[in-house]
């Protein structure tokens, strides 16, 4: 492949736009829903949980997140106006029913109040943070009090290997991450690395290791 077309398909990974990008939300949707159902699962919600999530894509897998437990309110904060519009079509039930709530936002600043949420969700957007520390801080700032927050991303090791990676994505190994969270008033929870096989962005069968971080406030 082309540099200009991996440079694309990079460009599409960050923030998703134009004709192709719906093909690229459905594209993630598909390929990540292991690593985001499992995301999901490791944030044992209760009933009337508030819950958070950055970078949700197309959004399609937030009926199985209401499946997780009664009255739950759904807020998605995306940078991307494509996968904003296409996540509140896919959803639309669940938005006029007043259970799903979806904002743009600058990827920085987190548009909410202190404290207000129960739960935050984040997976395969690490690599597209730009100011990693600030943003944590935001996260924790929404966050109650022994609030969990659920990390999840592809590994260094595994995603230096795909062609594409070299253009936009900064990449994190565990203990990269497990620094990142230590300049931050978190606390670790939890830590789990798995693998699993998907097709590539680039069409073949690879196993890919991903690790899910829990944490606390
Ligand atoms: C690789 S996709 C992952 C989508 C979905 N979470 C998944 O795993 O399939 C990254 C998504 O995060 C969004 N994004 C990029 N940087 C972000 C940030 N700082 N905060 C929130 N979303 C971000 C992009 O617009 C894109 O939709």
């Amino acid at each position: 492949m082309k540099q200009e077309e991996l440079q694309a398909i990079a460009s599409q990974l960050k923030h998703p736009s134009g004709e192709k990008g719906i093909e690229m939300g459905n594209m993630m949707n598909e390929t990540n829903i292991n690593m985001t159902k499992h995301s999901i699962l490791n944030l044992n919600m209760s009933n009337e949980n508030r819950i958070l999530e950055l970078g949700h894509g197309n959004a399609g897998h937030v009926e199985f997140l209401f499946e997780q437990a009664e009255k739950l309110k759904y807020y998605g904060l995306e940078m991307s106006e494509l996968m904003f519009q296409e996540a509140r079509q896919i959803n639309r039930n669940f938005v006029s029913q007043k259970q799903a709530f979806f904002s743009l936002y600058d990827g920085n600043a987190v548009p909410f109040e202190d404290e207000l949420f129960d739960k935050i969700f984040t997976v395969n957007t690490i690599y597209f943070w730009q100011k990693p520390e600030e943003l944590l801080s935001e996260i924790y700032r929404v966050l109650k009090p022994n609030g969990n927050f659920c990390l999840t991303f592809a590994e260094e090791d595994f995603m230096k290997k795909l062609p594409f990676t070299q253009f936009e994505f900064e990449l994190y190994s565990t203990e990269k991450a497990q620094e990142l969270i230590k300049k931050s008033d978190f606390k670790i929870v939890y830590t789990e690395t798995q693998t699993e096989e998907v097709k590539s962005k680039t069409g073949e069968l690879v196993e890919r290791a991903f690790t899910t971080i829990v944490l606390e406030k």
